[in-house]
């Protein structure tokens, strides 16, 4: 019937498919199955390659992604994408409301609208005549990056409007991961052997910034609106701008409630707290907004977040356990770290069966024993720790806990080296040792080798495969395939990326055999500082120093790793399995391109060099702050720059984001 027209049948599966969209996101239900919406999907791609000019920005065959880019055009946010002042208990927030009362001069209580204050990563989004035409990042509120690629590919962003939105509008929303959506692709991650995240913010944070839409798009990222740039025309309170966002096809969140007064408000947020475990997604806190657009008008903003709304926080989750144990863990560089056993609790979310003691002075200053009853918490990604002990007094408790002086795994020697708070195990051969150091030297920051997680570096150590970090370059496929979980073809899959770490650069060699006091920034400079293994092993101490981040205790650990017969003979095997490491220039991508960067404050690294290497990613190096200026990397003792930069909404980082930047780690 349409097949004539091909222009009317194109605009036509292009409504069916945003209306199917939209069921599904909004309202969590579909009429179509997966395979139909294929197909209509697949006919749609068809008519746009034959009949290129069909082609809109709207179309739903652009939520694929698109292939890659250099770097994020900047995009300025009109007005700027404020922050939220913090408060963290009841009494904080009555300051807060009594603040607001007193400025408003309020005959009658406020209503306020309560919402769950998502843990992702805040957008912007702009639709001119119903059609997203930009996204951005926060930024630092004035300018942030221009990721519409990547957004469009997001199923739960509206590319058309429905309803009668105005026009031009700018949306605020919210880019996370529901949980379920989170578990599910890291699921799928680890089945394919890849890397699996362990927080949906960073994740989510990730996915968003990919160059390359086509990664973002086939990551599970749902978005949810909260505020419009404007009130929109007609819209007298949140209540209104909330029903009216969904009427034209953003999701918004359901936990909303509305209050009035202070009382009802904080027992909305305190009852939020409580239910925050039972919600699909994380939640970090719940914001409070005055409802109505009139009195917030007259309450007016800050330069840095509006007096009309703050955010309640959650408490990172502290929790109480009983000590069932005390076990001594043994790290790469035969660390050993006392580790509390307890009772199963759940902290934040996720069940705590252990949780770090760090020393023994520690242990001694916090006085935690077998039996006690202690605090132990979780805040956000961070291992659990024992925070302090419960239990008071010595009648009916255990022992006061001591270090074993010898290894819990070899039973070797442990010392205590002088002015450490640490115990090492010092048998080099200790097989717990072992095993640590072959996780760290296959993962990510050293030669990333994907396939050889903890699990896989703990069997291969525990069938004797692997008894020095060369035999991981004799592995023979017939004898890896036979391994627990393996298989031919994944055996396979994992010789080819154990043979290429064999090209990888220097810094990565270096922080990979894990030197003590040399992380991956270390291990970058000494590398760009002496660039072949053979140079660095023939450096004086005096030259050692001379690198940033090398101390008088670094360099003697440096010296003394390729001095010591036992460490020696691990790099010479190295040497001998094919390893010639130097550093390579271009460890240094185009992160940079476009932009224009100025200096302020104290470095850790000259500032010459600094700015040799920011022009290296592609950036112009300017001495002072101008309109045209960037980005502003500040140190501490920063002055007037770093004021000019706030001033005009550049965007302002440290030494380390830039180092991630050029970096991409
Ligand atoms: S309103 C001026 N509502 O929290 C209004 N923000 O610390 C500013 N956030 O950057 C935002 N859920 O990323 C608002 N329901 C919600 C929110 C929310 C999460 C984030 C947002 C913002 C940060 C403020």
């Amino acid at each position: 019937m349409e097949a004539g027209d091909p222009a009317r049948e194109a605009a036509r599966i292009r409504a069916l498919l945003n209306r199917h969209n939209l069921l599904y996101y909004s309202e969590n239900r579909s009429e179509i199955t997966d395979t139909q919406y294929d197909s209509l999907m697949e006919r749609l791609r068809q008519l746009e390659e034959l009949h290129p000019e069909l082609l809109t920005p709207d179309s739903p065959t652009l939520q694929v992604g698109a292939g890659p880019k250099q770097a994020f055009a900047p995009m300025i946010h009109e007005p700027p994408m404020l922050s939220l002042d913090n408060v963290f208990d009841p009494g904080g927030f009555l300051a807060f409301h009594q603040r607001l009362a007193g400025l408003l001069s309020l005959e009658e209580e406020p209503e306020y609208s309560v919402e769950p204050k998502l843990d992702g990563v805040s957008l912007s989004l702009v639709y001119r005549n119903g059609v997203l035409e930009a996204a951005g990042t926060r930024g630092d509120g004035v300018r942030g990056e221009n990721v519409t690629e990547n957004v469009r590919t997001i199923r739960s962003v509206p590319l058309r409007l429905s309803g009668s939105a105005p026009s031009p509008l700018t949306v605020r929303g919210e880019v996370f991961f529901m949980l379920e959506d989170f578990r599910e692709w890291n699921r799928c991650r680890a089945e394919r052997g890849e890397q699996v995240f362990k927080n949906p913010r960073n994740a989510a944070s990730g996915s968003l910034r990919q160059l390359d839409s086509r990664v973002t798009a086939e990551r599970p990222l749902s978005f949810c609106a909260y505020a419009a740039g404007a009130p929109p025309p007609g819209i007298g309170d949140q209540r209104e701008l909330l029903a009216a966002l969904e009427d034209w096809g953003f999701p918004v969140r359901r936990e909303t409630v509305f209050t009035r007064g202070a009382r009802e408000t904080e027992e909305a947020c305190m009852s939020m707290e409580r239910r925050k475990e039972t919600l699909p997604m994380e939640i970090d806190g719940a914001v409070v907004k005055l409802l109505s657009m009139e009195l917030r008008r007259l309450a007016g903003e800050l330069s840095r977040s509006p007096r009309w709304a703050v955010a309640w926080k959650f408490h990172a989750r502290e929790v109480a356990s009983r000590v069932l144990n005390i076990r001594v863990q043994v790290g790469r560089t035969g660390k050993l770290t006392p580790v509390a056993e307890l009772s199963p609790v759940q902290v934040g979310g996720v069940t705590v069966t252990s949780a770090t003691l760090h020393n023994l002075d520690e242990v001694h200053r916090k006085d935690v024993r077998v039996g006690d009853l202690v605090s132990v918490r979780r805040a956000g990604d961070v291992i659990p720790e024992v925070t302090s002990s419960l239990t008071r007094g010595d009648e009916g408790r255990g022992e006061p806990f001591d270090m074993p002086s010898r290894c819990p795994v070899c039973a070797g020697p442990v010392a205590r080296p002088e002015g450490e708070a640490a115990h090492r195990c010092i048998n080099p051969d200790c097989p717990a040792r072992l095993r640590e150091s072959l996780k760290h030297w296959a993962s990510r920051k050293a030669m990333d080798i994907q396939g050889l997680g903890d699990s896989l570096a703990e069997r291969l150590v525990a069938l004797g495969m692997v008894r020095t970090l060369s035999d991981l370059y004799r592995l023979e496929p017939e004898a890896l395939a036979g391994v627990e979980r393996m298989g031919r073809k994944s055996a396979e899959n994992l010789l080819e990326q154990i043979d290429a770490s064999r090209r990888s650069p220097l810094s990565r060699f270096l922080h990979g055999l894990g030197i003590p006091g040399v992380g991956a920034v270390t291990a970058r400079d000494l590398a760009r500082a002496f660039p072949t293994l053979d140079a660095l092993e023939e450096a004086s101490p005096e030259m050692l120093q001379k690198v940033d981040g090398v101390g008088p205790v670094t360099a003697a650990e440096i010296r003394e790793f390729f001095l010591d017969p036992v460490t020696r003979a691990v790099v010479d095997g190295l040497r001998n399995a094919g390893f010639s490491p130097v550093e390579e220039e271009s460890a240094v991508g185009a992160a940079l391109e476009g932009h224009t960067v100025v200096f302020t404050g104290a470095l850790t690294m000259p500032r010459d060099e600094a700015g040799a290497l920011a022009e290296k990613a592609g950036a112009k190096v300017t001495g002072s702050v101008s309109p045209r200026t960037t980005l502003v990397v500040a140190g501490p003792g920063a002055g007037s720059k770093l004021d000019k930069a706030r001033e005009l909404g550049i965007r302002i980082i440290s030494e380390n984001e830039l180092l991630n930047i050029i970096y991409k780690e």
